[in-house]
């Protein structure tokens, strides 16, 4: 069976003292609540706050024989570049180095704002496996191209140039996370259908190019205004296998509320 997974996407939010509070309120709550077994919490602050991230994800820090975690950790982003001289930049490398579990790769907003075409998201895919760190790709279509009815060619086109080069036993690691970008931090959300629709046919993409085990085994998150409110009947869709979230990653109370809306 393929994990529920929620990924809380922070972006360039919170100062450190705030993001130690959030990490406080929801291992307090997780805690209280622990998730069932299937479901996946994932957290990807910005790049200096991932060793706090760290610090705060295992149930007990100081039993080394105990490796139960309360969420993974991963990062918003990596460079399409081994190490060496780009200033500014992080590496797979270094991330694998501080035990990252996961980066999301390809968000709507690096290419919107930072130019990221699908064969630089396929260099990052590819950095980031060498490196033992999954890779959560983000896809979806913009207003015009759905209003214009080419949403399934945008995302074709994306998952074939961002991931159709890998080998099945690579794309065994890939994440997808199907965000329309209209549905981003604008409080509109794909309906359950619009979501169920476009997931069940990026399954059927994978399905053809390795086959229907890899398929079936790979979980494709909605992202896109996913709050409490409506967590439940996105995720209640058999091809949605949980969310990339944004804003409500931010405040404990509605992150907990989504992770526990399987
Ligand atoms: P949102 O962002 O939940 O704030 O809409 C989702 C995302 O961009 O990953």
């Amino acid at each position: 069976m393929r994990k529920h997974i929620v990924a809380g996407n922070w972006k360039m939010n919170l100062a450190y003292d705030e993001a130690e509070e959030l990490l406080d309120a929801l291992t307090q709550k997780l805690d209280e609540q622990p998730l069932d077994e299937n479901t996946m919490m994932i957290i990807c602050p910005s790049f200096p706050y991932l060793e706090l991230a760290e610090d705060y994800c295992h149930v007990d820090p100081d039993d080394e024989e105990n490796e139960d975690t309360y969420f993974m950790v991963g990062a918003q982003d990596v460079s399409a570049n081994d190490n060496g001289a780009y200033t500014g930049e992080v590496s797979a490398e270094m991330l694998e180095s501080m035990a990252m579990d996961f980066c999301i790769v390809g968000h709507s907003e690096r290419r919107a704002y930072f130019g990221e075409s699908d064969e630089m998201i396929a260099k990052k895919v590819n950095k980031l496996l060498e490196h033992y760190i999954s890779p959560i790709v983000c896809c979806g279509e913009v207003l015009a191209e759905r209003e214009a009815g080419k949403q399934f060619d945008v995302v074709r086109k994306q998952i074939t140039d961002g991931l159709f080069h890998l080998n099945a036993d690579e794309f065994a690691n890939i994440v997808i996370a199907y965000e329309p970008v209209w549905a981003i931090g604008t409080g509109k959300t794909a309906t359950p259908e619009q979501a169920q629709e476009m997931h069940a046919f990026i399954r059927s993409l994978i399905a053809e190019k390795y086959g229907k085990e890899v398929a079936d085994n790979c979980s494709i998150l909605y992202g896109g205004s996913c709050k409490p409110g409506n967590a439940k009947e996105l995720f209640a869709n058999p091809d949605v296998d949980g969310g990339l979230i944004g804003g409500a990653s931010l405040k404990a109370d509605d992150f907990m509320a989504i992770a526990t809306a399987f």
